[in-house]
């Protein structure tokens, strides 16, 4: 008997993850897997579903922590991924609180180690033809990066995964000694976790396109979730499609999409600019 085929989704207890196992649930074919790092947050969005008669498999998944990591995978190890969607994250707005060397740890470690370790424990399973999906944003577009030195570094087709963890890591320590990175990192944790999601998405696509699976990352645009106290202008329903698509039937791999479904050059102008109109 072949493997059972599976979809799996990250942070999906609410906004575009809750959104996206919705759509997932009449669209996809085998099981869908809506993870949560809270056991009863993860329940409660299953018993919702189950009012439109949907019914995915709930599993906790904290992608902060290698014990929760490893747990999920040793579930999932005799089934077959087909896709796989990071998509859990956070972002502390501009009036947070917490320390920014808190911030910058927080952030780096969900938004970009949690989604590479994630990630680098499962590919094993998953199938060979198989869709990476990772949610990224405007923020993980080059260009937000202040320093030509540090683009060309995460740009560069050479850098290695150890390398780019390096990266990473020494943003944070940055932070941590107090370094000033106006001119360098930029003022912006998100935007270095999401920049390196992006350079982690083209590492992986070299690395699975052998094995014909597709790795893409996309910004679904400003989406009205917890995430942005509610503002935004697009809700999470419609943000799921462009996701959704690149899951089910994408057009290319190592692509970097943008809400509206345009592949944009990583390298190149800030698409905030020339698609959505902003100065
Ligand atoms: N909203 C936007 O405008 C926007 C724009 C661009 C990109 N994005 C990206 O879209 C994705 C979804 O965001 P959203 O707007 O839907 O935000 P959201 O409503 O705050 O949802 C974020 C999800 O991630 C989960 N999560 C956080 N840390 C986690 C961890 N360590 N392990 C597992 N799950 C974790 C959250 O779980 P809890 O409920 O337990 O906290 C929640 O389910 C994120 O990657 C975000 O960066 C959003």
């Amino acid at each position: 008997m072949s493997p059972q085929k599976v979809a799996i989704v990250t942070g999906a207890n609410k906004g575009l993850g809750f959104a996206i196992v919705k759509k997932l649930c009449s669209k996809y074919e085998g099981l869908v897997y809506l993870t949560a790092r809270n056991e009863n947050r993860g329940v409660q969005a299953i018993e919702e579903l189950k009012k439109s008669n949907l019914h995915p498999t709930f599993h906790k998944l904290d992608v902060s922590y290698q014990r929760s990591i490893s747990d999920f995978a040793e579930h999932i190890r005799n089934k077959q991924i087909e896709i796989l969607i990071n998509n859990a994250g956070i972002l502390f707005l501009k009036d947070a609180k917490e320390p920014l060397c808190y911030q910058a740890e927080q952030t780096i470690l969900i938004n970009f180690f949690g989604l590479v370790n994630f990630c680098e424990t499962v590919i094993p399973y998953v199938k060979n033809g198989g869709k990476i999906v990772n949610i990224s944003s405007s923020s993980g577009h080059l260009s937000r990066l202040p320093s030509e030195e540090l683009r060309n570094k995460f740009s560069s087709e050479d850098l290695t995964l150890d390398e780019l963890k390096e990266l990473m890591q020494s943003y944070v320590e940055a932070v941590k000694r107090g370094d000033d990175l106006k001119d360098t990192w930029g003022d912006s944790s998100y935007v270095v976790s999401k920049v390196g999601v992006n350079a982690y998405t083209f590492n992986l696509h070299r690395r699975l396109s052998p094995k014909g699976i597709t790795v893409n990352c996309v910004h679904p645009g400003y989406v009205i979730s917890d995430m942005t106290r509610g503002v935004g202008n697009v809700t999470p329903e419609d943000a799921a499609e462009v996701p959704l698509k690149l899951a089910l039937q994408p057009e290319g791999s190592g692509l970097f999409v943008w809400h509206n479904g345009t592949p944009v050059p990583w390298d190149g102008p800030d698409p905030r600019g020339y698609i959505d109109g902003k100065s």
